[in-house]
């Protein structure tokens, strides 16, 4: 899909790189030609996919950290390591996550902080540390947003709220950072085939066709559909590109969404 070596020597940190869609991302940087270093929480997860990227290209540098993106001790150590192990980092991708669903009225106040932890202060924490070890000018910072973040998903209260920060905390670090020789941009993903996102919403062949109904194009997006755009933007293709919220959902956002019953997705 993109021209081989497009990224050759850039190194690049990914936050919740060991599964799904950022894994996904940190697959097609290595085939690009980047050094990758993956982070997540579980470790079996970690060293499962540093292996996994050692297997794509034997000339790639990889590393792999567990931590919790909401540390930001542990997040800042990580990404010292990397970038003195890499050089300054020319690509960041924060897309670690985490959702159940819950009606608002039955949801602790630390549920609620639970995700907004995760998903906003944790890309906070991960940009924030990053900008210290960052190539200046040139580096690329990517979030992974949501639809969630303009339009209201039942029971997701909590991601709602996170997403739409990640969106506007994009914008003000673009805002701040461009002058710094900092992009930041976010891709708003829609339903991504054979990840954990989809599969809470098409756990039963009825609400797979509903999920299937909102979409024009008529399917589920995939991980390399993400990690094409990840690539453009982490490219000098998209040198003049920062602030930007890239949605790719095959139009679904043209239908309003899913609907659905609600009490068919409670976890
Ligand atoms: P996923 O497979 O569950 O990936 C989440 C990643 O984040 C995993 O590597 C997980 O690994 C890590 N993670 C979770 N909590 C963490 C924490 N506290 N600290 C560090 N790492 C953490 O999810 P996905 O469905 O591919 O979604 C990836 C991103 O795309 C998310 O930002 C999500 O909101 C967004 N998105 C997904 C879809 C979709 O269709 N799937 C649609 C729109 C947006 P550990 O368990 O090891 O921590
Ligand atoms: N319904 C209602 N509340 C829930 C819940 C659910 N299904 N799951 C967890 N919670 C609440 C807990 O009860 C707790 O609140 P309390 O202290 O008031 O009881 C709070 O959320 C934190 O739960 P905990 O299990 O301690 O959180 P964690 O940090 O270990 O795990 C999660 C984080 C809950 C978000 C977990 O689902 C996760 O990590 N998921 C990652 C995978 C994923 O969701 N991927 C898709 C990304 S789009």
């Amino acid at each position: 899909m993109f021209e081989q070596n497009v990224l050759k020597g850039h190194a690049a940190f990914i936050a919740g790189g060991t599964s799904g869609i950022n894994r996904g991302i940190a697959a097609a940087f290595v085939q690009a030609g980047a050094q990758v270093a993956v982070l997540s929480r579980k470790p079996e997860k970690v060293e499962e996919t540093v292996e996994y990227l050692r297997g794509l290209n034997e000339d790639a540098h990889i590393l792999g950290f567990a931590a919790d993106v909401r540390d930001f001790d542990s997040v800042n150590d990580a990404i010292r390591q990397t970038a003195e192990l890499f050089g300054p980092l020319d690509i960041v991708v924060s897309g670690a996550a985490g959702l159940f669903i819950a009606p608002a009225e039955k949801m602790s106040a630390n549920a609620f902080k639970t995700v907004v932890d995760i998903d906003l202060l944790g890309t906070f924490n991960v940009l924030r540390s990053a900008y210290d070890h960052a190539r200046r000018p040139g580096a690329s910072f990517i979030n992974i947003s949501a639809p969630q973040a303009s339009v209201p998903y039942w029971g997701q209260a909590h991601a709602c709220a996170a997403k739409a920060g990640v969106n506007m905390l994009t914008q003000s670090l673009a805002f701040e950072w461009g002058s710094h020789g900092i992009r930041v941009n976010a891709i708003v993903p829609g339903p991504i085939d054979g990840t954990e996102g989809v599969k809470k919403f098409s756990g039963t062949p009825a609400l797979r066709r509903t999920l299937m109904d909102s979409v024009p194009m008529g399917r589920c997006g995939t991980t390399e559909d993400i990690a094409n755009m990840a690539i453009f933007l982490a490219s000098e293709a998209a040198a003049y590109m920062t602030g930007e919220i890239v949605r790719l959902d095959g139009g679904q956002v043209l239908t309003g969404g899913m609907t659905i019953d609600p009490e068919s997705l409670v976890s």
